[in-house]
């Protein structure tokens, strides 16, 4: 898992210093306030803001709607920038049919069967949205919210703390939940994201984000180039509706097996019945050094011809890997490109699918009195 990444800072720099000597206040790094700009209206006339953040050469851009990652500028090897993440020009994209483009994820990240589940002997009924289930929060989750934006400045980190209470009942999930995202970006091109979370009732909570990566540029092709690496030797396999089976199966031997880095594309035709459900990867891979008290490296991406490498370290015991298979040509990126199948994909660290009904999984029942914590970081650099 190692990343060389320290190597390409200083090249990383240069890119921003370049970038930044043109663009005035929103682009300069250090101890500068993140930028705020308006980016649109929602249909209740709440205005949306879009918040710049800079650090090691990568520029980020964040909306207050969703806490979405609508722009994520990466150099390459030679100081290029591209934006790496897949994305919608305007708030119409994000308003209209988005596979939760950029989005913060919740109230639970992934599928809930049925959107059902029993909690200290009372049934709750979620919002279900995905066939028979509950998908990434039901109708209208976390990705689909107008967040409390807070900026600040910490030495030369820039950040954001996104704050939203939902309401007790929201989407048929008990309890007021109040959540805090914060996202720091780091002079070392280094993403971190810090999830907390209480609540008033019993209630599950799995948080993630949900950005698209393409390494090569979004609307550049697909990733199937890209390699991947994830350091777990099980995954949870899913039925016809990507509910896990509740079985943790070897990745040896099958073509979920990333524990040496080798191309997407390598294995995305394969005829093993798991890659049919999804039509292609869609599955929670069992971190192997899952569930630490501080971030644990567990996967990194590498696009060859940019040189752009991705690292991801987290506290979660999961990691679901979606390689953009219902990306389907129909919606137009933020470069005015449309996205296809394997476009972009996903590294969404979590808690397993469906833990509420699966006891022997790690649990995600939050409790009063308690603080739900989690961290996950992407770090960028070439080689
Ligand atoms: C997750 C799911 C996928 C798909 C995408 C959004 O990654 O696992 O099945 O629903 O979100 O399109």
């Amino acid at each position: 898992m190692e990343t060389r990444r320290r190597t390409v800072l200083a090249a990383a720099a240069a890119g921003l210093t370049a970038a930044a000597a043109g663009t005035g206040a929103a682009h300069a790094s250090g101890s500068r306030t993140p930028a705020r700009e308006r980016f649109g209206r929602m249909p209740d006339g709440t205005e949306v803001h879009r918040w710049t953040l800079t650090g090691g050469g990568v520029r980020m851009k964040v909306l207050s709607y969703g806490g979405i990652v609508q722009s994520l500028e990466v150099p390459d090897r030679h100081g290029e920038s591209a934006n790496v993440s897949l994305g919608f020009a305007d708030l119409d994209g994000y308003l209209g049919e988005s596979p939760y483009l950029g989005a913060l994820i919740g109230r639970y990240g992934n599928r809930i069967a049925k959107g059902r589940f029993t909690l200290d002997g009372t049934e709750h009924q979620l919002s279900v949205n995905d066939g028979p289930n509950s998908l990434h929060g039901g109708e209208r989750g976390f990705d689909k919210r107008v967040w409390d934006v807070e900026p600040f400045t910490r030495g030369t980190d820039q950040g954001l703390v996104l704050s939203y209470v939902s309401a007790d009942g929201e989407m048929g999930y008990p309890g007021t939940l109040r959540t805090r995202v914060t996202y720091t970006l780091s002079a070392a091109g280094e993403w971190r994201i810090d999830y907390a979370a209480t609540t008033d009732r019993a209630t599950p909570v799995n948080l993630t984000s949900h950005v698209y990566f393409n390494l090569a540029g979004e609307g550049s092709g697909s990733v199937y180039d890209h390699r991947l690496s994830l350091a777990a030797s099980r995954y949870t396999p899913v039925d016809g509706t990507l509910i896990p089976t509740g079985e943790l199966a070897p990745v040896s031997g099958t073509p979920f097996d990333f524990r040496r880095a080798k191309a997407i594309g390598s294995d995305i035709r394969s005829d093993h019945p798991q890659m049919l459900h999804g039509q292609g990867f869609d599955h929670n891979w069992a971190l192997d050094k899952g569930g630490s008290a501080r971030p644990a490296p567990v996967a990194e991406l590498y696009e060859p011809r940019s040189g752009r490498a991705m690292s991801v370290a987290t506290t979660e015991p999961g990691l679901q890997f979606y390689s953009g298979n219902f990306l389907d040509g129909t919606l137009v990126g933020s470069s005015g490109r449309t996205y296809r199948q394997g476009d972009g994909l996903c590294l969404e660290t979590q808690h397993f699918p469906d833990s509420p009904n699966q006891p022997a999984f790690p649990s995600t029942i939050l409790r009063p009195g308690e603080t739900y914590r989690s961290t996950t970081v992407y770090g960028f650099g070439t080689r």
